[in-house]
């Protein structure tokens, strides 16, 4: 698997879970979420351990879970506290438990080792806390396509200008170059159009009625986070690179978890400096971001169909690919340190525990 397992995945909307036994799949781990009597959301592994009866088929009694096959029950941490018809519990029966955390509306998972999950390595935006911001849900877009093909696109500014030509992009843009970089393990690609007729949606929402100077700051945290800082001037103002705030501006943030090695979830909202109060003109937008990301997403599955193909020819590389290519690499280092790692710790226990089989990405 070509994934990074020691990070903090977006599990969903904290919101949406709730009493109820509600099943996911990340990374092809099946796992059943809830909240228990007080609160608190668990994340277990989706399968009991005597018969593979997926746990959210049971029920929950108070806050441990019982199979709905023979009757196994598992506590929040995933021990077996009971075995119907019999009075000691087997070794083997437990269920794996995920860490969770809860922030700022958003249940996160964390899909690597327990010891290592530092809620310290969360994804936070000072702008949620800033005076003059609003933040604004969105959807969990599920895109058929494999993660690092979604993630590529949100490094990737060039792709607006034909894409999403009624709303975040037009011709103007299609041969501003792009300027890409890697700080650690955050890829920053950007570009400014100057003097420019607004977008669609800075027409929409912007009230400019002259040019525009916009901007694009692609932002994509690796593994999994991007934040799209976008805007729009008006061109009089010949506003700075560091004076983004006196535009009309949005982060866009999207959130990849990876379902499998084919498909993907999008969780994305957005927070905007104007109309902080005015939840209508928030859900005007996101109907115009979701216009957008549902083309995105015909693309992405498109070519993710491609790719099942063998290829007939070698790939072209072009200047705009280099963001793309800067992700991949950072992808592929964090997949090496995991798999150094784990082959450490194999090493150090003589090779008694099983070490799961991993290929790092292309
Ligand atoms: S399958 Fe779960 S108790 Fe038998
Ligand atoms: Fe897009």
């Amino acid at each position: 698997m070509s994934f990074v397992r020691n990070a903090w995945y977006v599990a969903g909307w904290a919101e949406n879970f709730g009493r109820a036994l509600t099943p996911l799949t990340i990374m092809d781990d099946a796992i059943v979420i809830y909240r228990t009597e007080d609160g608190r959301a668990v994340a277990l592994a989706d399968e009991c351990p005597h018969k593979r009866l997926p746990l959210s088929k049971g029920k929950l009694k108070g806050d441990a879970v019982e199979c709905g096959y023979h009757g196994l029950t598992f506590d929040c941490l995933g021990n077996c506290i009971r075995v119907p018809g019999q009075t000691t519990v087997p070794k083997a029966a437990f269920v794996r438990s995920y860490p969770l955390a809860e922030r700022r509306g958003i249940l996160w998972i964390w899909m690597g080792e327990a010891e290592a999950a530092d809620p310290d390595l969360i994804f936070d935006l000072p702008a949620f806390d800033e005076a003059g911001w609003a933040p604004h849900f969105g959807d969990a877009l599920e895109i058929e396509s494999n993660y690092l093909n979604v993630a590529e696109n949100l490094c990737d500014p060039a792709h607006v200008s034909f894409v999403h030509p009624t709303t975040l992009g037009n011709p103007e843009s299609e041969d501003v170059p792009i300027e890409s970089h890697r700080e650690d393990k955050t890829v920053i690609t950007s570009r400014w159009i100057r003097d420019a007729p607004p977008v669609g949606f800075f027409k929409a929402f912007g009230n400019f009625q002259g040019h525009v100077d916009r901007w694009h700051y692609y932002l994509f945290h690796a593994p999994c986070v991007a934040v799209i800082d976008f805007g729009s001037a008006d061109s009089t103002l010949k506003i700075g690179e560091d004076e983004r705030d006196r535009g009309v501006r949005l982060f866009a943030l999207h959130f990849l978890t990876p379902v499998s090695e084919t498909r993907t979830i999008d969780h994305w909202m957005h927070l905007r400096n104007i109309a902080q109060d005015d939840e209508a003109m928030g859900d005007q937008m996101n109907a115009q971001f979701r216009l957008a990301f549902d083309e995105d997403k015909e693309i992405l599955e498109a070519v993710q169909q491609r790719e099942a193909r063998p290829r007939r020819q070698p790939p072209v590389r072009i200047a705009i690919d280099r963001g793309a290519n800067l992700l991949r690499r950072v992808i592929k280092d964090m997949v090496e340190e995991e798999i150094d790692l784990e082959d450490a710790l194999h090493r150090q226990d003589g090779g008694e525990t099983a070490r799961p089989v991993r290929a790092v990405p292309h």
